[in-house]
């Protein structure tokens, strides 16, 4: 403790306005504000201090020549302390207004002042934009979530989850709970595992997501459900990943995809309203092949143009790709002169994922002028704009070959725009672009199990057209699944359901998995499905993510009051921790720990 103090008790003193709240209007009133030492200015004769609350901060001012006593006591306080002030509203002079804050106008001429609590000095300055190290910051979480920019990012959530509540509400939805000790799920390898001491060797999962519970709400005939829920994930951390993390989760019956729309598009419009964004809608709507050949990314950032496949314009001999593979134009604009050492770096990342890098658009207008014409035509290039092309020189790759080389293209895409993103600025945070990708394929390819795996989850519906590709190409086979992005950043996803048991067990076949083994993982489910499980589908919303954005902050550890680090620890409490070896023996768990 930096000083003994003598504290206050709070006693009778009780707040009457928060400390944004004081306009000219107020001037003459008595007032008692409450909060935090914020900063404090000495000039001797006179003190000022800015008390801070969640909702703003007013100044206070103790002056020696009317009040020594007060004076003398504010000469204590420092930055952090509680204090509760009692005073008078002074309209301030029109030249010490302070427009940076609300109440700028006025001071408050304190009377009264109890300390209700010192402070250590905060590890970091409070200030807003000041620059601190996230793992110091997460160590005092506590005080971090006190600046300003952390309150309102928290303050936006909570009315982001009330907005998502009123709207779901007003549309018939019903708020039911599932539970958070499951059997594990269908992505089975990333549960988080719970012990369970009654029945020794045997164990929980938490939910990675509440998936089949949402479904058998369905079954059970209540229609339309919704939850803000905590989903647990044990997988690798990133910005925009949280071990726990919050979906709204959303599921009706009876729906096409059509009206899985008509209710997220509005909700993501109130939520944005509640940021202060206006979306335009209906978002635009392309499927996955589509986004594959345009983006070359599941998750396209409209907000940058697309590109486009032109091998089609060139004759077969020029060999700028391998047969039967793209050839793709990518343009950006407004770079202006880009210079020799850009290009290479262009290349060399292209280069290590595999295309070749036609830089030079000089060298192909020379050596094919008429194709070049037409695809400046195509992609629909400006003087200033960049344009290179990227063709795939060796062999083609994995189960859709051409989408190996628009992924990669999509990857030199997104290098490209970032890297020139000073110049052209179209990737301004506060423009919000949505887009539906429809139509997923059903499976992906598992490289190590040499299967195919669902995409989804394995409860997703294949395309009514598509059911008999489940067994003769599965590669080709669609799913009625469905993703919302927004600038490049995969906000949620859902589909329409499997509600028969019969196409459920043709899913199951051409995924490898035996009907034991689906029977042992959701055999629970699987027989639902034979008690009037009536058409459903849905969806789920990263709250995380979508709150991420709207704050405009890089990753969604600010938008979490109490997030975990990518090693998945919080700093501040120091969880994971080791067990006391008598809860371990309750468990009956022995440890081997790895190396
Ligand atoms: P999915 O697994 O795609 O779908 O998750 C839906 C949304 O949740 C968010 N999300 C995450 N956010 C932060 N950290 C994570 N680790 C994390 N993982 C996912 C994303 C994602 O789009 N049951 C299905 C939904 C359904 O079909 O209805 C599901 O969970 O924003």
């Amino acid at each position: 403790m930096a000083q003994e103090i003598t504290l206050d008790f709070l006693g009778d003193l009780r707040r009457t306005h928060n400390c944004g709240q004081l306009r000219a209007s107020d001037d003459g009133q008595k007032v008692v504000l409450m909060g935090w030492v914020y900063r404090r200015r000495d000039l001797g004769g006179v003190i000022f201090i800015h008390l801070r609350d969640r909702e703003g901060v007013t100044q206070i001012v103790f002056r020696a020549e009317s009040d020594a006593a007060i004076h003398s006591r504010a000469e204590t306080l420092r930055s952090e302390f509680v204090i509760g002030i009692e005073g008078t509203v002074e309209r301030r002079s029109a030249d010490n207004v302070n427009p940076g804050i609300a109440t700028g106008e006025v001071e408050v001429v304190a009377e009264r002042v109890l300390i209700l609590n010192t402070s250590e000095t905060p590890p970091f300055p409070m200030e807003e934009h000041i620059d601190v190290s996230e793992d110091v910051r997460l160590k005092y979480r506590y005080v971090d979530l006190r600046r300003p920019h952390m309150q309102r990012n928290i303050i936006l959530r909570s009315q982001i989850s009330l907005a998502a509540r009123k709207t779901l509400y007003d549309q018939g939805f019903l708020e039911i709970e599932t539970p958070f000790l499951c059997k594990t799920t269908p992505e089975g390898a990333r549960d988080f595992l719970v012990p369970s001491r009654i029945q020794n060797g045997m164990f929980y999962a938490l939910p990675q997501s509440p998936q089949i519970f949402k479904q058998l709400l369905m079954v059970s005939g209540y229609e339309r459900y919704f939850q803000i829920v905590r989903c647990f994930r044990d997988e690798d951390l990133r910005a925009d990943r949280q071990p726990e993390f919050t979906q709204i989760d959303i599921e009706m019956s009876f729906p096409q995809e059509e009206q899985v729309f008509e209710v997220i598009e509005p909700l993501i419009e109130k939520i944005c309203a509640v940021a202060g964004f206006a979306v335009e809608r209906p978002f635009p709507r392309i499927t996955y092949a589509e986004a594959m050949r345009s983006y070359g990314i599941d998750k396209p950032d409209m907000r940058l143009p697309r590109f486009w496949p032109v091998e089609d314009l060139f004759p077969a001999e020029a060999n700028l790709t391998a047969a039967g593979l793209p050839l793709v134009a990518i343009h950006i604009p407004n770079t202006g002169v880009v210079s020799r050492k850009e290009r290479d770096d262009l290349k060399a990342y292209g280069q290590e994922r595999g295309l070749r890098v036609y830089d030079d658009a000089k060298r192909l207008d020379r050596d094919y002028p008429e194709a070049m014409e037409k695809v400046r035509e195509r992609v629909g290039v400006g003087e200033s704009d960049l344009l290179f092309l990227a063709g795939w020189p060796s062999e083609p790759q994995g189960h859709r070959p051409a989408e190996t080389v628009f992924q990669a293209c999509g990857q030199l895409r997104l290098f490209a725009a970032q890297k020139f993103s000073d110049r052209h600025k179209l990737l301004d945070p506060k423009v919000f672009k949505f887009v539906w990708v429809l139509e997923f394929p059903m499976f992906e390819w598992d490289a190590e199990e040499t299967r195919w795996a669902a995409a989804h989850h394995p409860f997703t519906s294949p395309h009514d057209e598509d059911i008999d590709k489940l067994t003769n190409d599965p590669a080709n086979c669609r799913a009625r699944s469905y993703d919302v992005v927004l600038n490049g950043t995969e906000l949620g996803s859902g589909s329409i359901r499997i509600h028969r048991q019969d196409v459920q067990a043709r899913v199951f076949d051409a995924i490898g998995m035996s009907r034991e083994e689906a029977n042992g993982k959701f055999g629970y489910l699987l027989e639902a499905l034979t008690f009037g499980a009536p058409p459903h589908g849905g969806m789920a919303l990263g709250l995380d993510r979508l709150v991420m954005l709207l704050a405009g902050e890089p990753s969604i550890r600010d938008v979490i009051p109490f997030p975990k680090t990518a090693k998945g620890t919080d700093l501040m409490s120091e969880a994971p921790s080791p067990a006391n070896p008598r809860q371990l023996r309750e468990l009956g768990i022995q440890l081997r720990v790895r190396e």
